[in-house]
């Protein structure tokens, strides 16, 4: 467990996973219950590698405690005969008919994984013909959130590992998962950073020894380089603060005429409001303001250590958001990187403003593709909830990365950006405003704030991550309470889709 020095060189508590192919004797053995058509009587038991006279054993068992066939439910009980190991965990897989999507069984893996937590070793036995889903569910679900403390803690998770039960071969599969849960886990333990640890200084500092260690390209520009380079909207929303802003780029480089594909993400590492400050209630929660560039920063990692094919480069803003006597004001103009001009008219409307600097450096590398990610609008969780992000952008880049948010159940949606709002955004005084007079459609007048800055010609999509960054209720399937990790694998899914597709 890391110390309160030592909190952000710590690496995500996650499970090891391991392939099997044969039901090793473990401390603990994972199977699936499902409902049976009439929905009453013994559950169906869906245990790979366990012999018929144990399954009804263990169906019997289920059904004489009614075990909860509701997916990600989970029941611990002692082994029956024929069981390779002390206790079993029966997760809930809802009904078998029709079968389990990839998503249902992530999650009752996940779920399965948080409650084989600190019982040692367990064999796995959900659905062996599909290692992909059945891994990467358990290992995002054994992440356990880092605590600041200097104590010893002796409940260490080092000696758990989850084999998963395959028919065949799948170690590739499961190496695979594990590398996704790790960056995963890399995200959510920066979101979970409280933000007296974790502000622009040391987070850039962080990200680039990490970045480091996976073989990128790094550069890290300070106040001066900012003040320098004419990145006027990173500077005023850092300048209330007494920790100065960075703007941090990571390039993962791939083959000689490959794509390149730019990911931007928002790191506010704690948001206040500045000068139009937030209420109190709730302020703390803005310690996951930085949630998109904790994101951009796992993905591009990702993409060095799966050695994809096409060059990845990270452009993440990094600010705090604080009321000062140096602090920007609104009715402030600013010049931000490339000439544009803007008149403030709320201070904590920030996050646009870092973004949009990046976007236009991010476009000077000339990407075919541009994400940017970020918790930006509270409009967000108003339109679409606090688990489905808002997918804006160019239309057809849109409409893709919205699917695959939702084929690797992150859930983004699309949305539009209508030609109606944009009138919102001109101001008297400067070239644009960035919030409009009235708080109609706010997360899509963001959304049209943003793509005046996306360079002609490339392909972008805004993925708005207000909610789905930050799980403030508790665990379920294979999300933590707390950071999330959303949207890094709806970003690898695209990056993928694009190699592939070049
Ligand atoms: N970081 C917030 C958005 C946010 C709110 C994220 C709640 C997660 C949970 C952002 O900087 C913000 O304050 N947005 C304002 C914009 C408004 C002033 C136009 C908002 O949404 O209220
Ligand atoms: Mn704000
Ligand atoms: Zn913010």
């Amino acid at each position: 467990m890391p110390t309160a020095q030592s909190i952000l060189a710590h690496t995500p508590d996650i499970a090891t996973l391991e392939a099997v192919t044969s039901p090793v004797e473990s401390d603990v053995v994972v199977v699936g219950i499902a409902a049976t058509d009439a929905d009453e009587g013994a559950p169906l038991v869906i245990a790979h590698g366990l012999d018929e006279a144990t399954v009804s054993a263990l169906a019997a068992a289920a059904d004489a405690i009614g075990a909860s066939t509701t997916v990600g439910s989970t029941t611990r009980i002692p082994a029956v005969e024929g069981v390779p190991g002390s206790s079993v965990v029966l997760v809930g897989l809802g009904s078998p008919d029709p079968e389990a999507t990839d998503e249902t069984l992530r999650r009752a893996a996940g779920a399965a994984a948080r409650a084989c937590r600190g019982l040692g070793t367990a064999l796995v036995t959900l659905a062996a013909d599909r290692p992909d889903a059945v891994a990467l569910g358990a290992g995002l679900g054994s992440f356990r959130p880092a605590k600041v403390t200097e104590k010893d803690d002796d409940e260490n998770s080092d000696a758990d590992a989850l084999r998963i039960l395959t028919e065949g071969d799948a170690t590739g599969a499961v190496a695979r998962a594990a590398t996704i849960a790790e960056c995963v886990g890399l995200a959510r333990d920066l979101v979970n950073t409280p933000p007296n640890l974790l502000f622009p200084g040391s987070f850039a500092d962080r990200a680039a020894e990490l970045a480091t260690s996976a073989g990128l390209e790094v550069e890290v520009l300070d106040e001066s380089a900012l003040a320098d380079g004419g990145y006027g909207g990173i500077l005023a929303v850092g300048s209330g603060s007494s920790r100065p802003p960075r703007l941090v780029r990571l390039v993962h480089r791939g083959g000689e005429g490959r794509p390149t594909v730019a990911l931007v993400g928002k790191g506010v590492t704690f948001d206040t409001g500045g000068i139009s400050i937030k209420p109190a209630a709730g302020m703390e929660q803005m310690t996951m303001d930085m949630g998109g560039a904790a994101a951009v920063v796992a993905t591009v990692i990702l993409a060095a250590r799966l050695e994809l094919d096409l060059t990845v480069a990270a452009t993440v803003p990094m600010a705090e958001n604080m009321p000062s006597a140096t602090a920007y004001r609104p009715g402030d103009v600013l010049t931000m990187y490339g000439g544009t001009t803007v008149e403030v008219q709320n201070t904590d409307a920030e996050g646009r403003l870092i973004l949009a600097d990046a976007i236009v450096r991010a476009c000077e590398d000339s990407p075919s593709h541009l994400i940017d990610t970020a918790t930006l609008t509270g409009a967000q969780m108003v339109a679409l909830g606090k688990k489905t992000p808002g997918v804006m952008g160019t239309d057809d880049f849109r409409d893709r990365v919205a699917e695959l948010s939702r084929t690797v159940g992150e859930g983004g949606w699309p949305m539009p950006l209508p030609e109606e709002l944009r009138d919102g955004l001109d101001s008297e005084v400067a070239d644009l405003t960035h919030v409009t007079p009235h708080r109609w459609g706010g997360m899509l007048s963001a959304g049209l704030f943003l793509s005046e800055f996306v360079a002609e010609g490339v392909e972008w999509a805004h993925v708005d991550v207000a909610g789905p960054a930050y799980n403030d209720g508790g665990p379920e399937g294979y999300l933590p309470r707390g950071g999330s990790g959303v949207p890094v694998r709806t970003m690898l899914a695209v990056l993928e889709d694009i190699a592939a597709q070049s």
